[in-house]
């Protein structure tokens, strides 16, 4: 499919937080690798953190904070109102400009939490995809809501007998936004119905998932769900060591020392270094910090921890204590560590990107989900792919016990060949799904071929 489309030309929009950039120039970068001409819009405040083939242009839209991002709103619904605002006029802006520059825009591919550019494409008459960043699933209790077929707060009864497609779920499975109608948690939930209200608008749903993985959903959802599943979008360096070149997402919001943690990798053996990172986003309270941290150094296994903040003086005092038996980093490239021949298990959020990198690299993992989407993704690790296990919580925190408990039964309990081969299975399932004729190959390569042709 190489060169089929030479002269398509898809503006790829992203929404600025490490886990929603990562799929999208992903999604970029495959598009580009068949041929397609792309062009990555972001944020003042990221732009210098993506690095990308020159052959895919980046170009700023604003989001009203262009000196600090994000943390310089007062509130998260100032933050969205702004993105809206700034981003629905520099993107129109953005978009004149490229379509007086010689290869006009035939589509623009958007992040589901911009559903302003949904307009913004329409109003250039200009066709528009949607990439989903979380897993089917989880998407598709939000467009359930958004249907009126389920209500708000769920409740356990409403789940007794199971969605269509899905195993029987608790209340503690579903993401949070779904039961917590604290603030915060309301604020994102709007945003994300907002996006499923116009989901048919849309010329394209993408989700950054692949039909073996959600089978059962997706063939139960078929009809009326017109989600085209295309992941997973992790670089294919990693999904299929033969292919040189893609090897890492092409952004960093934090600045890391890859060779620091690489070289104590080399240093351990095989299948020994538990990998702990709770993502970019969870805020992770001291107390639970300090549980783990006493549980891995009780499990006597080297670890390797990417703790983004570490103030509290019990934490660094604890730490100091542990020595040599681990790593601590305030960042990594999380995917050259999954990947290293040394890492045995991921203690994960499970966070969506997390999962599918975990999964796609074959790594048994063990679940402490935080909020949103990640307690529907530790259900599905656990106990539909069968990769891992989730820690149970004792008082809202994951005890140093427990912690030891899952750690020991992921890398030598009696469930650990079960869940290793499980995770060798699921890996090869990736691989052969973004692979040439994969059914995600297929799909972008069908997506490409319907994309309007360009005047030139
Ligand atoms: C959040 C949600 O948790 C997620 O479920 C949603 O779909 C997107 O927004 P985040 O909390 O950051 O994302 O988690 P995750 O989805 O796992 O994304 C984190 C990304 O950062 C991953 O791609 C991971 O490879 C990367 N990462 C993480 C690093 O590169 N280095 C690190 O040290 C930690």
């Amino acid at each position: 499919m190489q060169n089929q489309r030479v002269h398509a030309h898809v503006l790829v929009v992203t929404y600025p937080a490490q886990g929603h950039i990562n799929p999208l120039l992903q999604f970029a970068k495959r598009l580009n690798l068949k041929g397609v001409k792309v062009t990555v819009a972001t944020t003042p405040y990221t732009i210098d953190s993506i690095r990308v083939n020159s052959s895919i242009a980046v170009e700023p839209i604003s989001d009203g904070f262009d000196q600090g991002g994000f943390n310089q709103a007062p509130t998260l619904e100032a933050y969205l109102e702004s993105f809206k605002t700034a981003g629905s006029k520099t993107l129109a802006e953005l978009i004149m400009k490229l379509n007086n520059s010689g290869t006009p825009v035939c589509c623009v591919a958007y992040d589901s939490l911009l559903s302003w550019a949904l307009g913004v494409a329409k109003g250039f008459g200009i066709p528009a995809a949607i990439m989903l960043t979380n897993s089917a699933t989880v998407c598709s209790f939000y467009w359930q809501i958004n249907r009126g077929c389920l209500t708000l707060p769920v409740e356990q009864e409403t789940l007794a007998a199971p969605t269509t497609g899905l195993p029987s779920l608790d209340i503690s499975d579903l993401p949070s936004f779904l039961a917590d109608q604290s603030t915060n948690q309301s604020a994102y939930l709007a945003l994300i119905l907002d996006k499923l209200g116009t989901l048919h608008e849309n010329d394209w749903v993408f989700c950054n998932s692949f039909e073996e993985l959600e089978s059962e959903l997706l063939e139960a959802l078929a009809a009326e769900w017109p989600v085209v599943t295309i992941g997973p979008m992790v670089p294919s360096f990693y999904l299929d060591r033969r292919i040189e070149g893609d090897t890492s997402y092409g952004a960093s919001l934090w600045n890391h020392d890859n060779d620091q943690c690489l070289k104590w990798l080399d240093s351990k053996p095989l299948k020994s270094v538990v990998y702990v990172s709770f993502g970019s986003m969870a805020c992770i309270s001291t107390d639970q910090l300090q549980e783990v941290a006493w549980g891995l150094k009780a499990s006597n296994m080297p670890f390797l921890w990417v703790a983004k903040e570490f103030k509290d003086h019990r934490l660094l005092e604890l730490i100091d204590s542990i020595g040599e038996a681990g790593l601590i980093v305030t960042w990594c490239d999380q995917l050259e560590v999954l990947a290293h021949r040394a890492v045995g298990c991921f203690v994960t959020h499970c966070g969506w990107n997390s999962t599918l990198e975990g999964l796609s690299l074959g790594v048994p993992m063990v679940c402490m989900p935080q909020w949103s989407d990640q307690p529907t993704n530790a259900k599905f690790i656990a106990d539909v792919w069968k990769v891992g296990v989730r820690a149970k919580r004792d008082g809202g925190i994951v005890t140093r016990e427990e912690l030891g408990k899952c750690l020991t039964e992921v890398m030598t309990g009696e469930r650990s060949g079960e869940i290793t081969s499980n995770a060798s299975k699921w890996r090869e399932l990736a691989r052969r799904a973004v692979s040439v004729g994969g059914s995600s190959d297929k799909k972008i390569d069908e997506f490409i071929a319907k994309l309007p042709p360009n005047p030139q």
